[in-house]
């Protein structure tokens, strides 16, 4: 197995942590101003394989993900439907809870930032940066995108307005604010991202663009709102409320500290993220921690989008997917092997439901599925000795798991069609052990062969398709059973 030479074994622990113990990840916490859809999807079934991989890696993971609820977005969503803002994040979380429970994800926490013993962490990390010295009044003028909640520069703006959200939510703000002195942070930044013993920025091409950015100057940035009164109180000026991306950075290091026995795990061992807010991470929310004198988090690794056929998911445009809808159609574990087979990682990714339709016939239906059942069907009733998938004797096991630590979800299934599945076919559909007596020895050494394929490709798909895998395991102890429905049946 795994004769592919394209991976130098040298090159394969560049994950400092992947070894260790205990692993923390996270997904951003996402915006409550809308329901779930596959966007948000893509990063939580990322983060959700890369967790059960280190599970089965014998690692003890805390899988944190959430919901973003406060600032001004969230506080005119609920305006819209005529509700205070509590009441329209309580309306609103449980569907996050909900599809994600839909997709089997197995997160150890869900975080809310509205959560009081989130707001309590909120205000003692703020304290501190203030203590250091790192706060200080100004008057903010300029542009902000409520979309984004971010204050955008003149050059980044488009016709006038923040490229990624309708020309509305680019409003002209002038107040006075808190400021923190980010720029006092840049040189230690810079430091840590060109030493490649410290460096957090993954994949590499990221790298540079965030050092261009930093080299090129940076300001002081706004820690406080004004004008939100849906935020948490700054503790020493309780007329303004936290930016709520400082509030929301704070939640991957609050979760550790309120969770009961989840202090041990900070520093986080990888925050997953869209690379929309690539600098929010790799930047302020390690000049934060900085400030604060908290460990710095090791990794980030940011992807790109999901398109739909060729453009951008958005409500106006109607092209909106949730996650229900691919559940529905192809069932958890179809819709989890789509998304990770389409995730993308270094360049946007174009999906819409012809293509899944498609991908998931090739693969699921025609070539797992039907595999799977033929074998079963063939050798039904007769038990094989010492199966064994033997995955972790496999040197190139390490292939596999760099890949998924990278988020390269398409290139490790490739490789286990490749050398596993289609070896399997292959065999089955050249050796014909169906044509063969039952009692042939060749016959049962055939079937072992080809079930051992299997069962090698089974375990590595189980972080990507849990149950499904486990279904499969379960046919082929013992004595083979039949399989009582087919696995992926075939969609038109
Ligand atoms: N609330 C902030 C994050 C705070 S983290 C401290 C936020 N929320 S979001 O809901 O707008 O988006 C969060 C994430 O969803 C993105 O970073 C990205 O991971 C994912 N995606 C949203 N739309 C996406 C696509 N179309 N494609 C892939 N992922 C994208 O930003």
């Amino acid at each position: 197995m795994w004769q592919n030479k394209e991976y130098p074994k040298d090159t394969l622990f560049c994950f400092k942590k992947m070894n260790s113990k205990k692993f923390f990840i996270t997904t951003p916490i996402y915006y409550i101003n809308d329901v779930p859809h596959i966007g948000h999807t893509c990063t939580t079934v990322a983060a959700d394989i890369v967790a059960r991989l280190h599970r089965q890696l014998g690692e003890e993971v805390f899988f944190l993900t959430g919901t973003d609820e406060h600032g001004q977005k969230v506080a005119e969503a609920a305006e819209k439907e005529n509700l205070s803002p509590g009441e329209y994040c309580d309306k609103i979380a449980p569907r996050f809870e909900e599809a994600w429970k839909n997709l089997n994800i197995s997160n150890d926490f869900f975080i809310r930032t509205t959560d009081p013993k989130h707001e309590k962490v909120v205000g003692e990390v703020l304290q501190k940066i203030y203590d250091k010295g790192d706060v200080h009044k100004a008057k903010y003028e300029g542009w902000y995108c409520v979309g984004c909640e971010k204050f955008v520069t003149e050059s980044e703006l488009v016709d006038k307005h923040c490229p990624l959200h309708p020309p509305e939510k680019t409003v002209w703000k002038s107040e006075e604010n808190w400021f923190f002195k980010l720029s006092k942070y840049v040189p230690k930044i810079i430091e840590l991202i060109e030493n490649p013993e410290t460096n957090f920025i993954f994949p590499e091409g990221k790298r540079g663009e965030v050092l261009a950015k930093l080299k090129a100057g940076v300001n002081d940035i706004s820690l406080s709102r004004e004008n939100v009164a849906w935020g948490i109180p700054l503790p020493w000026d309780k007329t303004q409320t936290a930016y709520v991306w400082f509030d929301a950075l704070i939640n991957y290091y609050s979760a550790t500290q309120f969770v009961e026995g989840k202090k041990e795990f900070w520093p986080a061992d990888l925050h997953l993220l869209g690379k929309e807010i690539l600098w929010f991470h790799t930047v302020i929310w390690q000049a934060m921690l900085l400030s604060a004198e908290i460990d710095l988090p090791k990794k980030t690794f940011t992807h790109s989008f999901y398109m739909i056929d060729g453009q951008k998911m958005s409500k106006s445009l109607g092209n909106v997917i949730s996650p229900q809808q691919l559940v529905d159609l192809f069932g958890i574990d179809g819709t989890r092997y789509l998304i990770a087979r389409s995730f993308p990682t270094d360049n946007d990714s174009d999906v819409g439901i012809e293509r899944f339709k498609e991908r998931y016939n090739a693969d699921l239906a025609n070539n797992l599925g039907n595999l799977v059942s033929r074998v079963a069907k063939l050798a039904e009733g007769e038990s094989f000795e010492n199966l064994d998938s033997g995955i972790e004797k496999d040197p190139d096991y390490e292939i596999f798991i760099k890949l998924i630590n990278e988020l390269k979800f398409n290139e490790a299934i490739e490789i286990i069609f490749r050398d596993s599945l289609n070896a399997a076919n292959l065999d089955l559909n050249k050796k014909t052990p169906w044509k063969l007596d039952k009692e042939d020895p060749e016959r049962k050494k055939i079937l072992k062969e080809i079930i051992q394929y299997l069962l090698v490709a089974i375990k590595f798909l189980k972080p990507i398709m849990p149950d499904t895998c486990e279904k499969i395991e379960e046919v082929f102890k013992g004595e083979i059973k039949p399989l009582e429905t087919g696995l992926f049946p075939r969609i038109k």
